[in-house]
């Protein structure tokens, strides 16, 4: 498939003329400020942009993970912290609920979430838990009722605005991952709490921060699925977060190679515009043809994910994930080094988006993780 269908297509022009016009102009005094995009994540909810694959039964648009993630490319092309804002809720909370919740779960949570009344936020990642996700220590004990659990999360994308959390905890920690179980949390409910903003490099108006859990009761029904089988929906919940990472990364690619290329048409130096330079030529045909690969295989995982093929979207999802975050990075170093000393100043783009890049060859896995799950689908 080299050619999106007419109806992707559309979905494709609503975001762009959605994020060009209603996104990408604050985006820098955002950045700056480090302020919260409410506005634009209202908007998004309003599109149907926040559950949308999310079936029209539960609230959400019924989409194609396909069509997700060509949205999500156009929202992150404006700004990468609205970009995440979208991809957490949609991939690692609607998604999980709606693959493992039962039916009572899935009515009484997806439909705040998919029409963005509520925020969603996926605390796996702990201290001692980042690459080694196995190695779970926040505990979850079982009670009357219910389990406690207790621990620590870091790195929380959207923790400091969202309702409702998807949350692991291990029954064994001494087992590691096999004691692993998946929770349904809210926000509210006493022993929550939200600790301190993360101080980041880029991204920096999204909302992260660390997850307190202090003798939490969860009752027996916010259990998401069985017993035990949390590090398998934390994994596959991954898989499709990884396709969302690699449409993010493709958004500021797209936008850092059109910096480049519009700046070096109009800068002047020795006479002529830069872009008559073989050097500089060589820059933009190395980063758009990164930037087509990427966004192959980045289509070729979301549509694996939406035929069901389990094994091979694995694969194909870090593949996509690996290919986009390292070509959003090589794009924006080159866009920069294309500006020149301008590029290094925060007054112009890429300077941010230089930044905002760095992220993603780390969180949903860093590249170092995507190449284990690659190389063992072949070696296993
Ligand atoms: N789907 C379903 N199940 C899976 C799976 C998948 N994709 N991958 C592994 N599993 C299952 C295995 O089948 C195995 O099951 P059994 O115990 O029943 O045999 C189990 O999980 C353990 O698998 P592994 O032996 O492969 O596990 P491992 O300890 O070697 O870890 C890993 C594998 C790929 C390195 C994994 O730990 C990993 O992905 N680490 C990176 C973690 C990560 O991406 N964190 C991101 C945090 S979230 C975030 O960043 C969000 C944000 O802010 C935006």
């Amino acid at each position: 498939m080299f050619e999106l269908p007419d109806d992707i297509q559309e979905i494709q022009k609503l975001a762009r003329d959605f994020a060009r016009s209603e996104v990408l102009p604050g985006a820098q005094e955002r950045d700056h400020s480090h302020s919260y995009p409410a506005a634009q994540v209202a908007s998004l909810a309003e599109m149907g942009f926040m559950g949308m694959c999310v079936p029209e039964a539960f609230g959400g648009a019924g989409m194609s993970t396909l069509a997700y993630v060509v949205a999500l490319e156009e929202i992150c092309y404006a700004d990468a912290s609205v970009g995440v804002t979208m991809s957490v809720n949609n991939s690692l909370v609607c998604w999980p609920i709606l693959a493992y919740g039962n039916q009572v779960q899935k009515e009484k949570y997806l439909p705040d979430l998919a029409s963005g009344r509520k925020l969603g936020c996926y605390a796996l990642t702990e201290p001692n838990a980042g690459s080694d996700a196995g190695a779970q220590r926040t505990k979850a004990t079982p009670v009357e009722g219910g389990y406690q659990l207790d621990g620590s999360k870091i790195w929380i994308t959207n923790a400091p605005k969202a309702q409702v959390c998807v949350a692991y905890a291990n029954l064994a920690v001494e087992e590691r991952h096999k004691g692993v179980t998946a929770f349904i949390l809210e926000a509210d409910w006493a022993g929550y709490g939200i600790g301190k903003p993360e101080d980041k490099l880029g991204i920096t108006s999204s909302s992260t921060s660390e997850l307190h859990f202090d003798k939490l009761f969860v009752p027996v029904a916010n259990r998401l699925a069985e017993e035990r089988k949390g590090f398998g929906i934390a994994m596959a919940t991954l898989d499709g977060g990884r396709i969302g990472i690699a449409a993010q990364a493709l958004g500021i690619a797209q936008r850092a190679f059109d910096l480049a290329v519009a700046y070096a048409k109009q800068r002047e130096a020795f006479g002529k515009p830069i872009a008559a330079n073989q050097a500089i030529q060589w820059m933009v045909a190395d980063m758009a043809t990164r930037i087509e690969s990427a966004r192959l295989l980045t289509w070729r995982a979301a549509v694996a994910k939406d035929k069901g093929d389990k094994a091979r979207a694995s694969h194909y999802c870090s593949m996509a994930k690996l290919s986009a975050s390292e070509t959003a990075n090589f794009c924006a170093d080159k866009a920069l080094q294309v500006h020149g000393g301008y590029g290094y100043s925060k007054e112009y783009e890429v300077e941010r988006l230089f930044r905002d890049a760095r992220i993603t060859t780390l969180y949903e896995g860093t590249s170092e993780i995507q190449r284990i799950v690659i190389s063992r689908s072949y070696l296993a």
